[in-house]
């Protein structure tokens, strides 16, 4: 187990997990699949009651958990939503998740929000500002979190470094963990054309707790994330590039839209691992 600055301990969950959405509850919950552990979308649960926590419940007592979410907007210039803490809180109160996530964006504005992942302005003030904020969130959740780097479609005039530069002082500045998105980077670096690998050489390997892998799709001019698809090629080619760099981390597959069979999300989390234990032994 690597321990992480801030105390984050990641590597309870280890190998490639798989997000629990609630079309597959029943399947999960008769087949029990081969499966290391789930993570869980805590904006779908938070104030919840019912059904919805009745199977989490069930669920969690043949699967660790780690809790990732959309919703605390860290870079917004709103006050932290303190009702959705609470509700976070309590969720890890009861469920006991290995790590907690989210994004190093901002959601909302003037108390509307956006409902999107929106990036950061690379500068100076917006690493301050974002992680004071964590800071916060992670005194009042009483332990580190980590942050994840988004998609992107535009970028600011203003930007005075890059975005890993960016993600690196943040994670340094607020003491935090990094959760690599390996297909948000890919993302990313094709729409505004940076190197992907040097994103990778960017980031403190001691930070990062967990990867992303998902798919994308090509609009012609520009690649979306959508989390609807296969995991592309040039995303599994930077998943190995990772996998040298920073070791072996645990892995998620993301799938979201388009949801297929459980079975198919599993296939996908088997080429994932086959390339984990290719470039683990390599490195070994
Ligand atoms: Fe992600």
């Amino acid at each position: 187990m690597q321990e992480l600055h801030g105390g984050v301990r990641a590597r309870s969950c280890s190998g490639v997990g798989l997000g629990l959405r609630a079309p597959h509850y029943a399947y999960v919950e008769e087949h029990r699949p081969e499966v290391p552990w789930f993570e869980v979308l805590v904006d779908n649960y938070i104030g919840k009651g019912g059904a919805a926590l009745h199977h989490l419940e069930t669920i969690r007592s043949d699967y660790p958990f780690r809790f990732h979410g959309v919703g605390m907007s860290l870079g917004s210039t709103d006050p932290l939503d303190m009702s959705y803490l609470a509700g976070l809180r309590a969720l890890i109160d009861r469920f006991e998740p290995d790590t907690v996530s989210d994004h190093l964006c901002w959601t909302s504005v003037g108390g509307i929000h956006t409902h999107e992942l929106l990036p950061l302005p690379c500068v100076e003030e917006a690493v301050a500002h974002v992680a004071a904020r964590i800071d916060r969130v992670q005194d009042y959740l009483g332990r580190p979190i980590l942050v994840e780097n988004v998609s992107s479609y535009l970028t600011y005039r203003d930007d005075a470094f890059t975005e890993w530069e960016f993600l690196d002082a943040v994670a340094e500045r607020a003491d935090c963990g990094v959760l690599l998105d390996i297909n948000n980077i890919q993302v990313s670096a094709h729409n505004h054309g940076f190197d992907a690998h040097a994103y990778l050489q960017g980031v403190d390997p001691k930070r990062v707790g967990e990867f992303h892998l998902a798919g994308y799709e090509d609009q012609g001019s520009y690649l979306l994330d959508t989390h609807g698809e296969p995991v592309h090629a040039p995303v599994w080619e930077l998943y190995r590039a990772a996998l040298r760099r920073f070791g072996a981390v645990p892995t998620l597959i993301e799938w979201d839209t388009n949801l297929p069979k459980f079975e198919r999300l599993q296939e996908e989390a088997d080429t994932a691992r086959i390339i984990r234990a290719e470039e683990l032994a390599d490195a070994a």
